[in-house]
């Protein structure tokens, strides 16, 4: 039995309030679907928040309901924009930056490969390069890439950090080569043999399908039977027996947070990259999710057609998170069916008060972890 570390002391929940309270925050992304929860998520812990994005895509997306822009510096900015991003980079100073900004959509990815790999490529290497310039005091960069990273072979086995990457469709092979490029900064220019001369701890964190209030992306199953069940229509599934990592976005969100709180710990050790997906026994078909999702909802029909001529995408699909478990103390909260209701029961009372649905689910996450 080693000492015990600063986290287990504390608890968990005062670590990560130790770790962000009146800490300076870059979060690209911020005006996305996982970007506005970490949004207020953060703020919940006292955060600071500089957010740079695009602007939300629709009227009722999470960042608007949410009156997002009240919570944070909020900046419109392409990631693609080299010199912009630099400079709101240097201006916010940051002790942590967490880059979720991408084309986040497999099956856009097929209609725009070039932008895909401009953004999930050259903005991930533009904000690692902005953090070059940094100096003064520590600095940690969580790269959010996917579950997707992996060369998918179709096996029954989970993949764990150090398997090849690939890609087959341009989203998940840019995330690979983001993971690649990130890896050539960490080596190159914030080596973790030498973090006492540039203070910089870079680590990447792969996450598996998300589920939670306020995804309103097309294509995307919860969104899509949301919709059905809002206007009363059948939903019509894609790929009804492929297997996915589904978890609730809280518990990526409090992954990502917590790999930012060991390596401010262990600045050298936790620079690295960390799976974070559901406990096996909690893998579904996407036809399980769509049923229990339905049973929760109360009402709703499904069908299944042949579609033909659909682009590829993977039908088998599984992480491996045992060094997410022995390393950094992390679990997923929610089991499958309880990731689902919670999910369910966001899109159910949202409309009389957003920002506080919204909060109410992070409060009562906080309150799991103890
Ligand atoms: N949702 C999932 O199931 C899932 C699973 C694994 C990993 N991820 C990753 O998590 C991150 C967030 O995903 P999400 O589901 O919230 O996606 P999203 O599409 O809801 O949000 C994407 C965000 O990136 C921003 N963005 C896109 N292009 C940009 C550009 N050129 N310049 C600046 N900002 C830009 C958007 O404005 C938005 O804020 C992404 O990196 C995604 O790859 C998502």
């Amino acid at each position: 039995m080693g000492r015990p570390t600063k986290m287990e002391k504390l608890g968990i929940v005062d670590s990560l309030r130790n770790a962000y309270q009146g800490k300076k925050v870059f979060l690209t992304g911020h005006t996305g679907f996982k970007g506005a929860w970490m949004l207020l998520f953060l703020r919940e812990l006292g955060a600071e928040v500089t957010g740079y994005s695009l602007a939300p895509k629709h009227g009722n997306d999470l960042f608007h309901l949410i009156d997002g822009s009240t919570y944070c510096n909020h900046i419109e900015g392409d990631i693609r924009n080299r010199k912009r991003l630099a400079d709101a980079i240097e201006a916010a100073d940051p002790d942590f930056v967490f880059h979720l900004a991408a084309q986040a959509l497999v099956l856009d990815s097929y209609d725009i490969p070039v932008e895909t790999y401009d953004t999930n490529v050259m903005g991930t290497i533009h904000t690692v390069d902005a953090m070059r310039s940094l100096n003064g005091k520590p600095r940690f960069g969580i790269i959010i890439t996917t579950d997707k990273v992996y060369e998918n072979q179709e096996r029954i086995e989970p993949y764990a950090e150090n398997e090849r990457l690939g890609g087959f469709d341009p989203y998940s092979n840019s995330k690979a080569c983001a993971e690649l490029a990130t890896q050539s900064y960490r080596d190159s220019f914030f080596n973790p043999a030498k973090f006492d001369s540039h203070q910089t701890s870079i680590a990447t964190a792969r996450s598996g399908n998300v589920i939670g209030g306020g995804d309103w992306s097309a294509n995307r199953i919860i969104p899509d039977l949301v919709r059905a069940l809002q206007n009363g229509e059948e939903l019509v599934m894609r790929n009804p027996s492929a297997i996915r990592p589904w978890q609730h976005v809280l518990d990526p969100i409090y992954a990502y947070l917590l790999l930012g709180t060991r390596m401010q710990e262990n600045p050298i050790r936790f620079a690295d990259a960390f799976n974070f997906g559901p406990r096996p026994s909690d893998e579904l078909t996407v036809q399980q999710l769509v049923e229990i999702a339905i049973d929760r909802w109360g009402s709703g029909t499904y069908n299944t057609p042949e579609l033909a001529n659909q682009p590829h995408e993977a039908k088998l699909l599984k992480l491996a998170i045992e060094k997410a478990k022995e390393q950094l103390g992390w679990e997923p909260q929610f089991t499958a069916a309880e990731a689902i209701a919670e999910t369910i029961d966001w899109y159910a009372t949202y409309k009389g008060n957003p920002y506080q649905t919204t909060l109410n689910q992070i409060q009562n996450y906080l309150t799991r972890l103890g």
